[in-house]
């Protein structure tokens, strides 16, 4: 079996990712802190309760992030702490976020800062959340235009948005997933989408009018759709999905304009956001199979699934399918902005599956950055366990287990790998040694001769 080592360009950036809610612990006023106190939302009954306790001690979880030899770290920020009642901001909270920032920096880790990360202020919530576009707009607006005042000399890499595409379809058509809770509005899913892609689009003028350096992108959560069987209407349906869900982010963002589905009861133009994108994030976890299924008009006569008898994570959260990860890059690399992987994992408690998972995906990664595509980090979900909103503390995304009742956190070994990774050669590199140590299975498909 051939030796060899893939480096990654020096330079790289190798992070974990988190988001405010999941990982600061006490977090009361936002809509998920009212969402979980209704039995059966989230998996046994969890609640957030001290998360990671990130907002006493995130510094210990930095110096694991030193540990492992991270450069990077993308968070996000509690629009509810910093502005807990509407217009009104509390100094304190944003002290503790410029602290953080600066812990971070301290340690060599460059932060990238997400600004909407699936959470409200329930203020804002109980005036209709990201429905309104005059009420939420403007006040996204005000937030970011604080956000960068008080913490604009700690971080220019900024990430306005989380998903937008989950955040509707959870809150809105697929019905008690996530808050509001609500199921089957087409409509409503809709202009919460453009209402999110409209943040953005203020956030991004804000941002730029204060940094003129600053580089603002987007998280942007794709799977790859692919039909079910070989009949036209399953092909039919999966580039309907891949057009909603892929592809009708991408060209609003680019070309200003909404896709001929996202258009239905659109009220303001998408016109503005043309360009406003320095960067573009992949959030990649799974394939899906389409096929159409004419008794479900709420999901568009199409219905998804994970191909039948292919492995997938735990819960059947996700098909683990690295080579999936391809064709959403290639749409990506043709907009020639530098793309980063904002998200990428699986939820494995006992480890089994995650030591593969992470060399198949860099490995993929790798191979596409040597086509000259502007692949230029790779944050991985997550460093520890964490609140995972309505699926609670049963999955395990991290390369840290944690245990939620004493703090106590152990890396795991594919957290060893990852060190491993990272800190191979001068920009991060995967080895056939570390394949031969973490998954030796893998060793033909990955290093073959
Ligand atoms: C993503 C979310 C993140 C986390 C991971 C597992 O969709 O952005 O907060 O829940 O999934």
């Amino acid at each position: 079996m051939a030796d060899a080592t893939l480096f990654f360009p020096k330079g790289f950036r190798w992070g974990t990712a988190t988001a405010s809610h999941q990982v600061e612990g006490g977090n009361d006023n936002n809509q998920w802190s009212v969402w979980e106190q209704t039995s059966g939302r989230i998996a046994n009954d969890d609640r957030c309760g001290l998360a990671c306790d990130w907002w006493a001690n995130a510094e210990a979880d930095f110096d694991r992030m030193v540990e492992l030899g991270l450069n990077a770290h993308r968070l996000s920020l509690e629009w509810s702490r910093i502005e807990p009642r509407d217009g009104v901001f509390d100094e304190a909270a944003l002290e503790r976020y410029r602290a953080m920032l600066l812990g971070l920096r301290r340690r060599g880790i460059e932060p990238m800062v997400t600004l909407h990360h699936f959470t409200n202020p329930i203020w804002l919530e109980e005036r209709g959340g990201w429905i309104e576009h005059d009420v939420v707009v403007p006040r996204f607006e005000r937030f970011v235009r604080k956000v960068v005042k008080a913490l604009g000399d700690l971080c220019d890499l900024w990430c306005t948005v989380n998903e937008p595409n989950i955040y509707a379809v959870m809150g809105y058509l697929s019905g008690g997933r996530m808050p509001p809770g609500r199921g089957g509005e087409i409509d409503s899913t809709l202009a919460v989408v453009r209402n999110l892609l409209l943040g953005h689009g203020a956030a991004y003028h804000v941002l730029h009018e204060a940094q003129p350096l600053a580089r603002v992108g987007l998280a942007h959560h794709m799977r790859l759709f692919q039909p079910l069987t070989g009949s036209p209407l399953d092909g039919l349906m999966t580039r309907v999905y891949d057009g909603i869900f892929n592809n009708a982010v991408i060209e609003a963002l680019t070309r200003g304009r909404w896709s001929a589905l996202l258009r239905r009861g659109a009220s303001v133009s998408a016109r503005g956001l043309a360009g406003t994108l320095d960067w573009i994030g992949l959030n990649y976890y799974s394939r899906e199979r389409v096929s159409f299924d004419r008794k479900n008009p709420a999901g568009l006569y199409g219905r998804i699934q994970f191909t039948p008898g292919a492995p997938l994570s735990d819960f059947g959260y996700g098909e683990l399918h690295a080579e999936g990860m391809a064709p959403l890059l290639r749409k990506l690399a043709r907009l020639d902005l530098p793309i980063y992987i904002t998200e990428n994992g699986l939820p494995d408690a006992d480890d089994d599956q995650r030591p593969g998972f992470l060399l198949e995906h860099l490995r993929e990664l790798w191979r596409h950055a040597q086509f000259n595509w502007r692949i230029e980090g790779y944050y991985h979900w997550t460093l520890v366990d964490n609140f995972e909103w309505g699926e609670g503390y049963r999955m395990k995304f991290g390369l840290y287990d944690l245990d939620p009742r004493t703090q106590v956190r152990t890396l795991r070994r594919s957290g060893m790998l990852y060190r491993d990774i990272v800190k191979t050669g001068a920009g991060g590199g995967l080895s056939s040694d570390h394949v031969r140590e973490y998954a030796p299975q893998l060793l033909p498909t990955l290093f073959p001769d």
